[in-house]
């Protein structure tokens, strides 16, 4: 079609958790803390975490299977699969090609993109790339993670603050009038990293180091203060390069890393909070998975409707920082 525009629209969504929820008074009765102590400052009260039997492939997968339900699309439809994950099930291959295989979507694209809590941003624009350019139709778009088998369950300062789960979306390319202003998908997007801060928030093993997994190991405080500012900042780039301004946005969906980085966030932009999707009480910290989840989530219990100016935003372990508006 002449004078169109392709674009990614956001076709459907889905999620998993893991079976068992874990309160932070059960926390307590293992780590020296206290639910006051978590919930004061970072707004967890619950998260869920992965059994014997759950990983971050078998989430990963439930989560794309609700997403195809949901979209009315089936999984040979699919010919592109990004999975970002920092809790792979194996080293190699990817995580994504054993979702792949589970689906029975096989040929196409599939691929892990590590980004840690930024990492659905990244694969979220990367897909909307793909698609874009002709690469693929349609695509299946996951954060999924399994961060409780990377914990130091010792050190209370990391432990408490994260938690299991998968989220899924499908992508679809469509094409659109540009002049419309209330056409779907995908508006703009931006992705930064800056590699000077590695040792704020990381991983102390790796297959090229030490042969291990090892262990997450974070400067909390130091996190806190690069994310506020990095999020505002690209939040101001995604709004400046869609020509949309804060007012126009109907909803959020952040990383949920903490309620207190959320509300600064917000603060800062002027956002009013009833605005921002949460989900850090029940879900915790899930990484990758956590912008696809709370979307998910308030798309099924209907505070997001179709027609809805959302914007997603992550910011990460690297760091990584990133953020999406999108017309779903
Ligand atoms: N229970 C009880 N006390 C705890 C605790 C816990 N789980 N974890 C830490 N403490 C203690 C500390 O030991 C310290 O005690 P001290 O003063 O006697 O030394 C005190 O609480 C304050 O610790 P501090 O780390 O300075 O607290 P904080 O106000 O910075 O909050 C975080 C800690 C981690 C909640 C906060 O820094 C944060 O949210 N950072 C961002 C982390 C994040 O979101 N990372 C992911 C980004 S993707």
């Amino acid at each position: 079609m002449s004078g169109t525009v392709r674009r990614s629209a956001i076709r459907g969504s889905g999620s998993a958790l893991p079976e068992h929820k874990v309160t932070n008074a059960e926390l307590a009765t293992r780590v020296d803390t206290t639910d006051e102590w978590i919930v004061e400052r970072t707004g967890i009260r619950a998260r869920y975490i992965a059994g014997e039997g759950e990983t971050t492939s078998s989430l990963a997968t439930l989560a794309a299977r609700r997403a195809l339900d949901a979209a009315g699309i089936a999984a040979a439809d699919i010919d592109l699969i990004i999975l970002a994950t920092a809790t792979p099930d194996q080293t190699f291959p990817a995580s994504a090609t054993i979702v792949q295989h589970n689906l029975g979507c096989n040929g196409g694209i599939a691929f892990d993109i590590a980004a840690v809590c930024s990492g659905f941003l990244y694969a979220l624009t990367t897909a909307d790339a793909l698609l874009r350019g002709g690469n693929a139709r349609r695509a299946l778009v996951i954060g999924a993670e399994t961060f409780s088998r990377i914990l130091d369950w010792e050190d209370r300062t990391t432990c408490v603050l994260f938690g299991d789960g998968a989220g899924a979306m499908v992508l679809e390319a469509i094409d659109v009038d540009p002049s419309d202003v209330n056409a779907p998908g995908i508006i703009a997007s931006r992705l930064h990293a800056d590699g000077a801060h590695n040792d704020l928030l990381y991983v102390d093993g790796g297959p090229s180091t030490t042969q291990t997994v090892g262990k997450l190991r974070m400067k909390g405080r130091e996190v806190f203060r690069h994310a506020v500012v990095n999020l505002a900042g690209v939040l101001e780039e995604v709004l400046t390069e869609a020509g949309v301004t804060v007012e126009a946005i109907d909803w959020v969906v952040p990383h949920q890393a903490n309620m207190r980085i959320l509300d600064a966030t917000a603060r800062k932009l002027s956002l009013p909070p009833e605005k921002v999707i949460v989900t850090v009480d029940h879900h915790a910290n899930t990484s990758a998975a956590s912008v696809p989840l709370a979307y998910d989530e308030a798309v099924r219990d209907g505070r997001i409707k179709s027609g809805d100016l959302v914007m997603f935003e992550a910011m990460g372990g690297g760091f990584t920082w990133g953020a999406a508006l999108a017309r779903v």
